[in-house]
């Protein structure tokens, strides 16, 4: 069964000491594509790299909105020039993050969210979407962009709120904390969650799932994902990795294998 990991940081300095072996391990472990969202404009221009040189990587190019402090045209314009390139599949990863006091202001990430918005519309990528403690901000500012598709990686609102972008035709990333016991919002979202709408993500090298919950994540535990939404939804695990596969392709349409 093919596996499709949607969210992976593999030019992150986790990773500096074994890339080039772990990378060649994924095909072996079933996983075969990965798309590699950036962060800013140099971890974008790392992730095409890593993209242009290894089968089966695609890229993301974005600015997160942790990282967007001092962000200006300059930066959007390098952003526009990776996303011309063919490995580069979708702008990501982008969105807003209440959670850390540090952050940029709301003002300035949400300016930063609907220019790269615009820029997805313009160019005709999906986007990937970071929403951290900004369910009701996220929601309202994807909504004036009726014409961008995307997924909200690592979704975590509630099922109301899942109901709605399904609605507006987004796809949900599920990651490593839906195996965790105390997942108490992620089965009732993936009950309301179609299965053509279902991403399975690793957002490595973050979020590993039980039984490696606490190390450093990679691809190769992305089954432990399709197993419990396999067990959520009712399909067998070979079927669910089949289904995100083939979502994941649908959605990241510039993918040509
Ligand atoms: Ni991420």
């Amino acid at each position: 069964m093919p596996l499709f990991d949607t969210h992976a940081h593999y030019q992150d300095n986790a990773f500096r000491r074994d890339r080039e072996e772990l990378l060649a391990a994924l095909s072996a472990a079933g996983v075969q594509a990965v798309v590699i969202p950036g962060v800013d404009v140099e971890s974008s221009r790392e992730a095409l790299a890593l993209a242009e040189t290894h089968q089966g990587l695609y890229a993301a190019a974005g600015i997160h909105p942790e990282d967007c402090a001092g962000c200006g045209d300059g930066d959007f314009a390098a952003i526009r020039d990776l996303c011309a390139r063919e490995k580069v599949v979708a702008v990501g990863e982008i969105g807003l993050d209440y959670y850390w006091k540090e952050n940029p202001p709301k003002e300035f990430q949400q300016e930063v969210f609907r220019r790269q918005l615009a820029l997805a519309r313009e160019l005709d990528l999906p986007v990937s979407v970071h929403d951290r403690e900004a369910h009701g901000d996220s929601l309202e500012i994807v909504r004036e962009f009726p014409g961008v598709r995307g997924v909200f990686h690592c979704f975590s609102g509630s099922p109301e709120m899942a109901e709605e972008l399904i609605k507006r035709g987004w796809y949900l990333g599920f990651d490593g904390p839906i195996t965790y016991k105390n997942a108490k919002r992620a089965p009732e979202v993936a009950a309301v969650t179609p299965l053509d709408r279902i991403l399975v993500e690793t957002d490595a090298p973050y979020l590993s799932p039980v039984p490696n919950r606490g190390k450093r994540n990679d691809s190769r535990n992305l089954p432990y994902i399709v197993e419990k939404l396999a067990e959520w939804k009712g399909v067998s695990p070979e079927e669910m990795a089949q289904i995100t596969w083939e979502n994941g392709l649908r959605l990241f349409n510039r993918i040509k294998l």
